[in-house]
């Protein structure tokens, strides 16, 4: 026997070649990876390409074969299986508008065990946020609660951000104006992949929350006017954040599609961003898309609406949520919120090691 590549059998891997090279990349077992760190023990780059099947079994759910160069080893079939079929641990994403329940836990339970936990992260890739109830109501409470579930990123804010109004500020967010359905710091490299924001106190009248799933938005979009879809998939917009110290500038799509054509980011805050100089017809066609995409994020249609009362943490998808707020009087009552960021390394990594 000496084959370039083999076909199983099976009911999982029916009908798939398997190139001999791509199999041997896979051999499991302490002479080809190292136990402690699943990492491979040899240069694959190295191997001849010319290596050859000289022959194979398959037996309990193992895949056994020999290679032309000698070298003997074992592969599990359900390992193919899963990386073929790129079957992934984090749950699909359920689009939601205003119409669905607001997806709160309790922090007193969350931490409690690892099914809680991974109850409350399968939900938060699910929908793209949760709502923590139940915090202690305290100044750097937020990082207590991000640094459970991993590192929080600093940037030229610090560790985290107090959403106060104040004199001069150098975001809107800083005053009692109301903000808009948009993403924070779309203007940093790279964006910022979740934020959580932690309500100290909210005694003003006003300063009610909201979120909205910009995939939604941008589903919307993709099926009932196609002309402003493609034109927000394919305009780079360039955002940018300008203080006395620092000017930041990021370019990216107000939608932004991955190579498989799904949605991977929505970048949208209106008050940083910069359209390219396009030609005439593409750039009024450009604004009456961002105008449309405007009015649906902040529609009643997609927005879920909620007050982020004293003791509670929003945690969203920056790259899919959009959030923003009613206007509030500072002169009717105290109004505190602290934020910080942490990375999709955290959430993701945690939840793919809790379901394994
Ligand atoms: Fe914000």
């Amino acid at each position: 026997m000496s084959l370039k590549s083999i076909r199983i059998n099976n009911s999982l891997l029916k009908g798939i070649d398997l190139p001999s090279l791509w199999l041997r990349e896979r051999l499991s077992g302490d002479q080809f990876i190292d136990p402690n760190n699943l990492q491979r023990l040899y240069e694959p780059s190295l191997l001849d390409e010319n290596l050859m099947i000289d022959d194979y079994s398959i037996n309990d759910n193992f895949l056994r074969i020999k290679f032309s160069d000698g070298i003997k080893g074992k592969i599990n079939i359900d390992d193919l299986y899963q990386e073929i079929n790129s079957i992934d641990v984090i749950p699909k994403k359920k689009i939601w508008n205003k119409s669905d329940t607001l997806q709160l836990f309790d922090d007193n339970k969350i931490f409690e065990n690892s099914h809680n936990l991974t109850q409350m992260l399968k939900t938060f890739y699910e929908y793209g946020y949760v709502i923590i109830e139940n915090t202690q109501a305290i100044e750097n409470e937020v990082l207590s609660f991000a640094e459970k579930i991993g590192p929080v990123r600093t940037t030229n804010w610090g560790k985290l951000f107090n959403v106060v109004s104040k004199p001069n500020p150098n975001d809107l967010a800083y005053t009692a104006l109301e903000l808009k359905s948009h993403s924070d710091n779309p203007y940093r490299k790279p964006v910022p992949g979740i934020q959580l924001l932690h309500c100290i106190a909210n005694e003003s009248i006003g300063g009610d929350s909201s979120l909205v799933d910009g995939f939604s938005v941008a589903e919307y979009l993709k099926k009932n006017n196609k002309e402003f879809y493609d034109i927000l998939t394919k305009t780079n917009v360039n955002f940018k954040f300008t203080d006395i110290d620092v000017i930041l500038e990021n370019k990216s799509k107000l939608i932004e599609l991955n190579d498989d054509g799904e949605f991977k980011q929505i970048s949208f805050s209106g008050r940083l961003d910069y359209v390219p100089l396009l030609e005439e017809d593409k750039l009024k066609t450009f604004y009456r898309a961002r105008k449309c995409m405007y009015e649906l994020c902040n529609s009643d249609q997609f927005k879920i609406k909620f007050r982020l009362s004293q003791g509670m943490i929003a945690m969203f998808d920056n790259l899919r949520t959009l959030h923003g707020r009613t206007k509030f009087d500072p002169n009717t009552g105290f109004r505190h919120l602290q934020g910080c960021y942490i990375d999709h390394d955290s959430t993701e990594g945690k939840l793919r090691r809790l379901l394994k």
